[in-house]
């Protein structure tokens, strides 16, 4: 069942409150509806990944009251700041390095160094994002695939009795995407034109450079720099392990590994999901503090965000150049 609430103080209550216990609740910005999810609560964001059906896990954007809260999890320089002055709110997302101490799910990052950060310009969701009083993870509120929602009745249609409830926000003003600004780089790269115009941000930046183009070719698997490989070598579809490798367990664990990380004791994809970077991070670590030579990874059923996590593991294990 999915609930609709209205836009007054008491809907919104009721929106804080299920993000809060781990529930998903799609909810209206200025350029188009978003999936929310705790973003510290790492459950509650795999749950968006398997409302949505994606396939792989691409990072999602953190929302934030403002900007001040949104730069104690991630490092915002003389750049940052002065957009934000202007963008936050606004349609812009900025990518920046994650602070040591940021308390968000790797998984919301898709395990990346970085986090995508932005203040949305509307009332609603600012007031929700202010009640919450924890960062929100949203994709846009469509299936896999699909354009993205810009009314409720968009939302409804794709994921209707899938997310606790829809925060009735009216139609949202925009209808294009934020744009997506890599300040982590060298030179600001635009990963994805939006609302905001690149001349906009060159009148206040300087160079800024235009990035991949979207739907182009990816190059090599687990050869995009952005994407975190750990150094170890995988070894995927383990149906043993050797003393000299870390294991990464789904379900009871192979007997004889150097190091053990659990994704799902019980064989849930959903808390595997959850946990994965995680995972992967810590054997990574541990692995080369033990001197270990690779990691195993065990098999997971390819199904629901098995699936992801496959495609994520395969990346992990595929040749690097
Ligand atoms: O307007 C919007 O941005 C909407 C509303 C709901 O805020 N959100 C949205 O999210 O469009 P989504 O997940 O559909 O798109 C997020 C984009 C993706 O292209 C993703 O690859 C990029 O942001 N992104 C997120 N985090 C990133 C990161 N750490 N590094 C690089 N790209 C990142
Ligand atoms: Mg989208």
């Amino acid at each position: 069942m999915t609930e609709i609430l209205p836009p007054t103080q008491d809907g919104v209550e009721q929106a804080a409150a299920l993000l809060r216990a781990g529930e998903l609740v799609a909810f209206g910005t200025e350029t188009v509806y978003g999936l929310g999810a705790d973003a510290t609560n790492a459950e509650a964001v795999a749950r968006i990944f398997e409302a949505k059906g994606r396939p792989r896990f691409n990072p999602l954007i953190c929302h934030y009251p403002d900007a001040e809260a949104a730069f104690a999890h991630v490092v915002a320089g003389a750049q940052a700041r002065l957009l934000a002055e202007k963008w936050m709110p606004g349609p812009l997302t900025l990518v920046l390095r994650r602070r040591t101490e940021c308390p968000v799910a790797l998984l919301t990052g898709a395990g990346l160094d970085t986090l995508a950060v932005r203040v949305p310009l509307h009332p609603v969701a600012l007031a929700l994002l202010q009640m919450v009083g924890r960062p929100i993870a949203a994709p846009s509120a469509n299936l896999s695939g699909q354009v993205s929602p810009t009314t409720i009745e968009h939302v409804l249609d794709g994921l209707k009795g899938q997310i606790a409830a829809v925060l009735d926000s009216g139609p949202c003003r925009q209808g294009l995407e934020s744009t997506v600004l890599d300040l982590s780089r060298r030179w600001p790269v635009v990963l994805r034109p939006g609302a905001l115009a690149t001349e906009e941000l060159r009148q206040m930046l300087g160079r800024v450079d235009a990035g991949e183009t979207p739907g182009a070719a990816p190059r090599a698997p687990g050869m995009l720099a952005s994407h975190y490989a750990p150094r170890l070598p995988v070894r995927l579809e383990a149906i043993s392990a050797g003393p000299d490798e870390a294991l990464l367990a789904f379900g009871p664990p192979l007997p004889g590994a150097g190091a053990v990380f659990q994704l799902s004791e019980r064989g849930d994809v959903l808390e595997a999901a959850s946990r994965l970077f995680a995972g992967l991070r810590w054997l990574d670590s541990e692995g080369r503090r033990l001197g270990l030579r690779g990691i195993a990874a065990m098999p997971v059923p390819d199904e629901q965000l098995g699936h992801a996590i496959n495609d994520r593991l395969r990346r992990a294990a595929a040749p690097r150049g």
